[in-house]
This record gives C-alpha cells, sequence and structure tokens, in this order.
C-alpha cells in the first residue's frame, strides 16, 4: 500500500517473520487495514482482538475467512483491550501491536461518556503495560526486539480549526467527550515513549468514509436512509466542513507510518477534499439520484466543532500519497451500499432503533426543510452545483488528491 520509501528504509518489515497485533480489527478502518494486509499475500501474520461492541463484527473480515491462505495466516479473539488477562498474551507474541479499538462516534459520547473513556484511557494504558512488560522480557532475553506501538488517533484532538490547518504541533483542544478521551490515550502513548522508552507512533487520522463503516456516521446514515426514503438530519446550518478521508487511503497511511516512522514520532493524515456537509449530501444525493426535499435541518450537536483541517508535510516527506479523491471514494461507497444491503440491514439492527429514537427522535420532530443548493448554469464541463458556499479554502477540485498539504 506504500507509494514511496524514504532512504533510510523501513523500521519494521512485513512478511513471514511479522506477526500483527490489531485491536478493535472487526470495525471500519482496523477490518479494512486487516483485509488489505492480508490480500497481499507477503506472509504477514495477523491476530485482531476485538470486543465487538455494537459497531464490530466478524461479517467485515469475511472475505479473510473465504480465502484459505489468508485464513492460515489470521487468528480472531474476542476480547477487551481493558483486560489485561486477554491482552498480555497476545502483546507476547507480536512484532507490532496497532491499536484501533476505540468507541468512535461523536453523538454517543455526548449520551454516555464512560464507554469512552474505559476503552479509550484505561484500554490503552493496559496495552502500552503489556508492551512495557515485553521490554523487560527482551532485556531478559525471552524474545527478540519488543512490540513497536501504533495508537490509531484523529484529527479531532485539535478541537475546531476555524482557519488554517494544524500542524502535528498544534496545542491539542479536545470539544468532545470522544475527542477528550482520543487525547488522553495519545498522551499515555507519548508518556511511554518518553518514560519507559518504548518505540511508539501516533496518527490523527481525518473523517473517514468508504465501505463498511457503521450507519451511524454522515456518510453512510445518510446513504442508508436515502435509500430508504427516509429525511436525513442535518444539523444546524450544515455548513461544518470536514476533510474526507477514503477508508483505503487511511489504512494504507497508517501501514505506511508503521513501517517508516519515526520512534516516538506523530503524523497528520489528511483527507483528500474538503468539504461543506451540504456539499457532501448534495454530492451523494446525485449519486443516488434521490431529491434534496429528504434533507432536514435539526437541532445541533452541542459543542459542534466546526470545521476540521490538518497540515499533511509531515506524511509527504515520509513518502506517502493519497490514491482515491472524494469523487471516486464516494462513488465506491455508493456502489458497495447498494451492493451490501444485509450487512447495513445487519447493523441497523439490535439497538439501532433505540438508539436512533433517543438521538433523533426529537430533533426530527422539530426539523425544517433546507433551502435546496443552488444551481450553477450547465457549462461545457457539465453541471455544477454550489451546495453551501465556499469555505477557508475555497471551492475543492475534481478528482483532486492532495494527500497532504
Ligand atoms: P469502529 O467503531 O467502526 O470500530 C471500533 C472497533 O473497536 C469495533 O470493532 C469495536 O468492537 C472495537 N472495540 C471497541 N471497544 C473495544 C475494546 N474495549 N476492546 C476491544 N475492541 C473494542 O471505529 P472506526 O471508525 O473503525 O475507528 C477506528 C479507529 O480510528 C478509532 O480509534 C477511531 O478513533 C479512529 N479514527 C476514526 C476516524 C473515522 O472517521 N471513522 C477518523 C480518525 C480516527
Ligand atoms: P460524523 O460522521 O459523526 O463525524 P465527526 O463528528 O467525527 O466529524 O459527522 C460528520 C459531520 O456530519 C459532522 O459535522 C456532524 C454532521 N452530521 C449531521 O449533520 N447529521 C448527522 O446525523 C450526523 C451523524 C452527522
Amino acid at each position: 500500500m506504500s507509494t514511496g520509501e524514504p532512504s533510510g528504509g523501513p523500521v519494521l518489515r512485513l512478511g513471514p517473520e511479522t506477526h500483527l497485533l490489531v485491536t478493535g480489527g472487526a470495525g471500519f478502518i482496523g477490518s479494512c487495514f486487516v483485509r488489505e494486509v492480508l490480500a497481499r499475500r507477503d506472509g504477514t501474520r495477523i491476530t485482531v482482538l476485538d470486543k465487538l461492541t455494537y459497531a464490530g463484527s466478524e461479517e467485515n473480515l469475511a472475505p479473510v475467512r473465504a480465502d484459505p491462505e489468508q485464513a492460515a495466516r489470521f487468528r480472531f479473539v474476542r476480547g477487551d483491550i481493558a483486560d489485561p488477562e486477554a491482552v498480555r498474551p497476545l502483546v507476547a507474541e507480536a512484532d507490532a501491536v496497532l491499536n484501533f479499538a476505540a468507541e468512535s462516534h461523536v453523538d454517543r459520547s455526548i449520551l454516555d461518556p464512560e464507554a469512552f473513556l474505559r476503552t479509550g484511557v484505561i484500554g490503552v494504558h493496559v496495552l502500552l503495560e503489556a508492551c512495557r512488560g515485553e521490554y523487560e522480557r527482551a532485556a531478559a532475553g525471552e524474545r527478540g526486539r519488543p512490540p513497536r506501538f501504533l495508537q490509531v488517533s484523529t484529527d479531532e484532538v485539535y478541537g475546531s480549526i476555524e482557519v488554517g490547518v494544524a500542524t502535528e504541533e498544534t496545542p491539542l483542544a479536545p470539544r468532545s467527550p470522544y475527542a477528550a478521551a482520543k487525547a488522553a490515550g495519545e498522551l499515555l502513548v507519548r508518556a511511554y515513549h518518553v518514560t519507559y522508552g518504548l518505540d511508539v507512533v501516533i496518527t490523527r487520522g481525518a473523517n473517514t468514509y468508504g465501505p463498511y463503516q457503521h450507519p451511524e456516521k454522515l456518510i453512510p446514515l445518510f446513504l442508508t436512509n436515502a435509500l430508504e426514503s427516509e429525511p436525513l438530519p442535518l444539523y444546524g446550518d450544515g455548513l461544518q466542513r470536514r476533510d474526507w478521508l477514503y477508508v483505503t487511503d487511511h489504512a494504507g497511511a497508517i501501514e505506511h507510518v508503521l513501517r517508516f516512522g519515526e520512534p516516538g514520532g506523530i503524523y497528520n493524515l489528511p483527507g483528500s477534499g474538503e468539504r461543506t456537509n451540504r456539499e457532501v449530501v448534495a454530492a451523494l444525493l446525485d449519486l443516488l439520484e434521490r431529491p434534496w426535499s429528504l434533507v432536514r435541518s435539526v437541532p445541533d450537536r452541542p459543542g459542534h466543532d466546526r470545521r476540521y483541517a490538518m497540515d499533511g508535510a509531515r506524511l509527504a516527506a515520509l513518502g506517502w500519497r493519497n490514491r482515491v479523491s472524494f469523487e471516486e471514494g464516494l462513488r465506491r461507497t455508493v456502489d458497495w451500499f447498494r451492493a451490501n444491503e444485509a450487512w447495513w440491514r445487519a447493523m441497523r439492527s439490535g439497538d439501532w432503533a433505540a438508539y436512533y429514537e433517543r438521538q433523533y427522535g426529537a430533533r426530527l420532530a422539530a426539523g425544517r426543510p433546507v433551502e435546496p443548493p443552488v444551481e450553477e448554469p450547465v457549462g461545457p464541463m457539465g453541471r455544477a452545483k454550489a451546495a453551501g458556499g465556499s469555505g477557508p479554502r475555497g471551492g475543492s477540485a475534481e478528482g483532486d488528491v492532495p494527500g497532504g498539504r
């Protein structure tokens, strides 16, 4: 998945000698990482440790199980990263630990913050303690090189970036319980690097979208609601801005940092296109050929971050470039959800109805129609739409894949 290699060569090599422990590997981004690495058939072995919360599903790893060569290099363990008994023996076998496990939805963190702290803080601490134990075993000659630790973090740790972009030196200013738990987790990781000399790397990924994303998040929620002709609950004025990262680019950048990232290094992983939420929804409805009248403006998320935007120079210097433009990624996502209705219907079962009522019941009752995007005249390049005005960076170019600025 890497697109360029720094001259110093990798810090960690993947291949038959390498065993990765991927926590949260049954979720959206973790399962993409597992599928991509195993499908390359370079001999790398992977153990997934996942609690299988409402957000995780073994179905996300079905392509791996269906392929005997990949299945032979793969093991699934159901367990909690906050449980030292479950974690220790798995870390003891690993050459690297990648921690994707988290409660990942901002709206749920506003309703019930505690699980976010348990997994995001205690869970990270338990993983780091297990890694520290491996340094002691290595010093005693009981194993070879101790494991590299990669913490999957988020741009949300910077809080709302109204203008400009956050570099890796920008102070952390999380504003939701989710973001605060993620910031706390990565501060622990950094502390273990400084205090105990653990080899760690931290990635801060942008808003991610693509196949297998739980339908609670903006793009798959609006996509599946539109397929069901249900209203699309747009928070506030819909002019909040996110920089969208296609899931294979996120997984690929994580692998690149795992292999080449400097010990103790923190890397922003920007997306491939900053858009207002209104622009995202307009593009989605266009692809689905569904009417704008489905969109409802509903009362805003408390503390809603207006904008996320990151500088990607450090990742670019490490040799990584994103490959998938927003237009291409959205098309692939729509195609996948259309072809995998049984998957998303299963994710919209269980506690879904109760969650949906709690999150959206009163909001939708108070909702109102939203002015449709202003259509610009049809030009030689086809129809252009202005869905919600341009922001600090102005309009975004079709097919543009900056992958770092
Ligand atoms: P997800 O909710 O789809 O998956 C999370 C996975 O972790 C699930 O399989 C769940 O069962 C598992 N899990 C939760 N608590 C656990 C625990 N205590 N022990 C073991 N497993 C547990 O999330 P995602 O969107 O794939 O996000 C993965 C990581 O990437 C998270 O750390 C998230 O903070 C980060 N991230 C996500 C985005 C995004 O836009 N989705 C962007 C940047 C960073
Ligand atoms: P989300 O996918 O929850 O990601 P994050 O909060 O981590 O950025 O939301 C993306 C944007 O979409 C965010 O500005 C909130 C907005 N949003 C809505 O307007 N309505 C919704 O129902 C959801 C889930 C999100």
